[in-house]
């Protein structure tokens, strides 16, 4: 495993971070009528990830494992599994980020990030974590009822109380980064990290956010790489059970359109004349656009397994020419122009 730092700052992190949004699944439901997480395989797979050099685990305060929308009655359990985990491990050398503003009850400060909810989410995040403090408390998306100061004003205490390490962002419009960089920043706390989607499906960080990352020194942590599982090769001829999109609505609803499954044919002849699997193919496009654009852009991946793990390591380590590269581009660049948009949201 490589590690490069995160941005300008002098965190290091592995190539590749392992996301906790999505855990391995169990075909049990919950009395909810949820399918469960399989609690055994998802800490074998985060512990497998360590033993193979994965420094880098992110999760959210309201992640359950399964669920992908937002749900008070499941969120924590995604950091309660991973805050066990990492009992067996060296704490230092790990590097967890955790992410505040979603729904985690259904009163007026349930969710947000008012200094509130913010110093009461990142409680019970160390507890259910099992530690001490995060290395990146990250701003899950814009709260648009809140002054931005104040919710900066509260990440700033939490560095300076040594419950927080850097301060991040996710899903935020560039002038809101450049303002937020610069507000943390002169208050003597570091903000060195945003979190945003990309994938060769997803493209539009390229024009703002890079360049400013750029800019400001910041690291990419690009999450969905894979598209949600959509770039694997596995829904060439349908939806397999157990699947994320085969309990996931929204997954269908954002990635398969005619145009994409037409996209996924031509990939998945480039990943096989290259003797690549798909997901391969697509990880290893993401760090080398990184490494061309000239930033650290760390692609974030869930997985359910621990094949699933290897494969992807492999592909996130494999060095791609700059002719398939080329060919990429090329092919993404047809599809680009006529894709449609996902329904825009920023509440992943
Ligand atoms: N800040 C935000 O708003 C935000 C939003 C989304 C995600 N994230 C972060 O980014 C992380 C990754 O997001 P994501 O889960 O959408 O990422 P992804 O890596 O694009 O998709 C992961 C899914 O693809 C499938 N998969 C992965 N590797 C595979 C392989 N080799 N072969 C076949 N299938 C494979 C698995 O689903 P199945 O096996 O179930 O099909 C897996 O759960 C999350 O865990 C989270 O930490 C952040």
């Amino acid at each position: 495993m490589k590690y490069v730092r995160l941005g300008k700052s002098g965190l290091k992190v592995s190539t590749v971070c392992l996301g906790t949004w999505h855990l391995p699944v169990s075909k049990e439901r919950d009395s909810y009528g949820v399918f469960k997480v399989d609690v055994v395989q998802s800490k074998r797979v985060i512990g497998k990830a360590i033993d193979l050099g994965i420094n880098f685990i992110d999760t959210a305060n309201r992640y359950h494992g399964v669920l992908n929308d937002e749900d008070p009655e499941h969120a924590g359990t995604a950091e309660k599994i991973l805050g066990q985990t990492i009992r067996g491990y060296d704490r230092e050398s790990l590097v967890i980020s955790t992410k505040v503003r979603g729904m985690v009850a259904y009163h007026e400060n349930g969710e947000g990030l008012s200094r509130k909810h913010i110093m009461w989410q990142i409680r019970e995040s160390l507890r259910r974590l099992n530690t001490d403090y995060v290395d990146i408390y990250l701003m899950h998306w814009p709260d648009v009822e809140t002054p931005l100061e104040e919710s900066l004003d509260a990440m700033i205490d939490l560095v300076k109380m040594g419950k927080v390490n850097y301060v991040g962002a996710s899903n935020f419009h560039p002038e809101d980064i450049d303002f937020m960089v610069n507000y943390v920043r002169r208050a003597g706390a570091p903000f060195n990290v945003i979190q945003d989607q990309y994938s060769i499906l997803r493209r539009g960080l390229e024009t703002d956010k890079v360049p400013l990352a750029k800019r400001l020194g910041l690291g990419i942590m690009a999450f969905s790489p894979l598209a949600q599982g959509f770039l694997t090769g596995k829904y060439l001829d349908g939806i397999p059970q157990m699947s994320r999109a085969s309990y996931v609505e929204k997954m269908k609803e954002w990635y398969f359109t005619e145009e994409n499954i037409k996209f996924l044919r031509e990939f998945h002849e480039i990943a096989k004349e290259n003797g690549l699997k798909d997901s391969q193919l697509a990880l290893s496009w993401v760090v080398k656009t990184g490494e061309v654009l000239g930033v650290s852009m760390i692609p974030t991946i869930s997985v359910t397994s621990v094949e699933q793990l290897e494969e992807n390591i492999e592909g996130v380590e494999y060095s791609m020419s700059n002719d398939v590269y080329r060919r990429l581009n090329e092919l993404s660049r047809n599809f680009l122009n006529r894709r449609s948009e996902p329904p825009k949201t920023t509440r992943l």
